[in-house]
Formats: structure tokens, sequence, C-alpha cells
């Protein structure tokens, strides 16, 4: 069986995973390099995306179709766009929609032309494992978050949504709210690896700490707080998973 590919796509969200890789050997591929070895006795591939759907893809189809991970979680930080989705909070995707995917009157809006969805539903088990993961790091409070002078955060579990988009406007993220309800969530990459997973029947998960909220000051803390807190979340999270 191959290993589990642990996929960001900035450096910044992969920093402490990628410190503890042990027997790392690497290979570049497609312009990224694609570390191999062992974290927490798993056999893991760590690999940078680069930001955005192409890119998210890209990494995803190799890591499954040339390096044969058996699944695939992507961490990183995201917007959050629900009320009670804020700085700090985990973000556990249960379902992914492209929200930049619009190919009407042909096709409904959001739905991936010819696959009948809109949805790419994440694996519920490891979904579960990430979930009860970050209720276990969440329950203490957090040496990075405290630095950041953010106190109990929470984890939120359901519809994320992706495009490419750097959400940085209130109103950009009304109207994501108008149209998603339901939506907790919005980033540049889960929804294309979901859609490539689910094209190579693979499992997937995705997790992601909230680094602003898809609003005007979106620029000010997305780069503060991926510094920060994303890396360590991300380690913490992933390796009680
Ligand atoms: N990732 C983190 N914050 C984001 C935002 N506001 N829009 C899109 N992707 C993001």
């Amino acid at each position: 069986v191959g290993p589990i590919a642990i996929v960001s796509a900035l450096h910044d969200e992969l920093r402490a995973i990628d410190a503890g890789l042990q027997g790392r050997s690497l290979q570049r591929r497609a312009g990224r390099d694609f570390h191999v070895g062992r974290l927490q006795g798993h056999d893991v591939l760590l690999v940078l995306s680069g930001i955005g759907k192409v890119a998210a893809a890209t990494t995803a189809t190799l890591a499954l179709e040339v390096f044969g991970a058996r699944a695939l979680l992507f961490t990183g930080v995201a917007g959050g766009l629900a009320a009670d989705a804020q700085v700090g909070d985990v973000v556990v995707a249960r379902e992914l929609l492209q929200h930049d995917m619009d190919a009407s009157p042909l096709f409904p809006r959001y739905e991936v032309p010819l696959t009948g969805r809109s949805r790419f539903a994440a694996d519920p088990l490891l979904a579960d494992a990430l979930v009860a993961a970050a209720g276990e790091v969440l329950s203490q409070p957090h040496p990075a978050l405290q630095r950041f002078g953010i106190g109990r955060v929470r984890c939120h579990q359901g519809l994320v949504i992706s495009g490419d988009r750097f959400v940085s406007t209130a109103a950009e993220s009304a109207a994501l709210r108008a149209a998603l309800p339901e939506a907790l969530a919005v980033e540049m990459e889960g929804a294309a690896v979901a859609q490539v997973c689910h094209d190579s029947g693979r499992p997937f998960g995705v997790l992601r700490t909230l680094s602003d909220r898809a609003d005007d000051a979106a620029h000010v803390d997305f780069p503060r707080f991926t510094a920060e807190v994303a890396a360590e979340f991300s380690r913490d999270i992933v390796c009680a998973a």
C-alpha cells in the first residue's frame, strides 16, 4: 500500500509537519518537491501544491497516480464564512464545492459539468478522525494561539467552498454567504483535490484553520496568522489523527 499524502498550498502551512519527517528522500516532478519518509510510524508523502485549483489538482494527481498515495490529506488555512467561524477555529470538510464553477444555463450553477454533482464528499472516517483529533488538541489552550492573543477556539465540520479567488472584501464574502448559506469557510484548493480523489477513487480529507474572515481585513490577517499559527495547528491535529 502507498503512502498517505499530506499536501499544503504554502510552506508556512506544512513547515511543522515537514520538520518531523524521518528518513526523507526527495523526488521532483512537475516543478514540485515530493518528500517521501515516515511520520509517527506511517509512510507519508509531503508536498507543497502552490495556490489555486489547478496547482492543487496537478499535485493531487501526481500524488495518487505517480506516487501511489492511498489517501490524501490537504491541510492549511481558510477564510471563515459562517457567522460563528472565527479566526483560529478549525474546519474539517465533510463536503466541498467549487464556488466559481458556473456552466449555466447548460448545467446547474456549481455543478461540475458531466459529473452530475456540485458537492464532493470527504472520506467520512478520515473526517471523523480529524474532528476527534481537533477536539483533543483544542481542549487545551494552544501556545501558538496564545502568542497570537486568541483564547479558546472551536472545531466546525461541514461544507468548505473553493475557488480561484482570495476573498478579501466583506461584499464578496456576503455574496458567497447569500448564495451558499451553509458554507463554513472558503479557500482555493480543497474542492479541486476532492474532484481528483473522487475520479481516482481514493479517500481524502481537508483540514483548515481559519486565518481570516474573508473580509476587508483578510489580506492583513492571512499572512500573520498563516506564519504564526497554521503550521503548528496542522501538525498537532494531523499527528493526533
Ligand atoms: N485562504 C485563507 N483565507 C482565504 C480567503 N479569504 N479567501 C480564499 N482563500 C483563503
